[in-house]
């Protein structure tokens, strides 16, 4: 059996055990994706969580947001998305920006007529998180037991065309791009020495020091 087939059938327990009760209050998933909704069209709008959320769509992270939760709730494994660990690891979050989502998202659930035992319980499945993601510098983000990169340009030859991702110009099949090494983003010849030469350039593999296996684990 995989670790992947192993983390997928064991069984969750405490503030991570299925949640039969709010899962029936969350409307089998239909409020859950209401208060989503309006969570995230606030936080994207928020001035103090806005700009952690100016390279990804909403959409997206609607959708894995769900389905983590929905994970976690239910108990199927739906989430396919990246362990909180990962997923935030670049990210400089304090106690208190922490607090302040959680504040957030308890608002928007209670307007969404969520109880106060159902939002106690939302918190509390946010707070197994915490100490993963709240920081004050950024961390590698680690899998199959291996540190990557924060920072830093590699190049590659393209085995299909791309756009570059400041001057939007076609990237042709076979031509030399440049790109990040955490966001991906990717850069013609022309426009990738305006990153290359203000930014120091760290691509060295670090080796792990705990186990990333899976997704939501904490
Ligand atoms: C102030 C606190 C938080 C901020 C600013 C924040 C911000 C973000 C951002 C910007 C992303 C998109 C990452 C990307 O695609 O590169 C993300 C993804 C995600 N966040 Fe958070 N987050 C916070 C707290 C939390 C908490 C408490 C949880 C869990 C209980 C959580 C669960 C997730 C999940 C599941 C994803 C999707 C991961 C994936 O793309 O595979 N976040 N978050």
């Amino acid at each position: 059996m995989s670790a992947s087939t192993e983390y997928k059938n064991r069984i969750r327990k405490d503030a991570l055990a299925p949640n039969p009760q709010l899962w029936a209050e969350l409307e089998n998933g239909e409020k859950l994706t209401a208060i989503l909704n309006e969570f995230y069209s606030l936080a994207f709008a928020d001035p103090r969580l806005g700009p952690f959320f100016r390279d990804v769509t909403k959409q997206r992270v609607i959708e894995k947001q769900y389905n983590f939760l929905y994970e976690i709730l239910t108990g199927e494994p739906v989430y396919f998305g990246e362990r909180p660990r990962n997923a935030h690891h670049y990210m400089v979050i304090s106690h208190e920006l922490f607090e302040y989502r959680e504040q957030l998202l308890a608002d928007v659930a209670r307007r969404h007529g969520l109880s106060e035992r159902g939002v106690l319980s939302l918190r509390t499945v946010n707070e197994v998180f915490r100490k993963q993601i709240v920081k004050d510098k950024p961390f590698p983000k680690k899998l199959g037991g291996v540190a990557f990169p924060l920072e830093g340009y590699e190049t590659l030859t393209l085995s299909v065309g791309s756009v570059c991702d400041d001057c939007f110009c076609e990237l042709a099949e076979g031509q030399r791009a440049t790109y990040h090494v955490r966001t991906g983003k990717t850069y013609c010849d022309a426009c990738a020495s305006k990153y290359t030469a203000t930014t120091a350039v760290d691509s060295s593999i670090h080796p792990a020091t705990e186990d990333d296996a899976d997704c939501t684990d904490s």
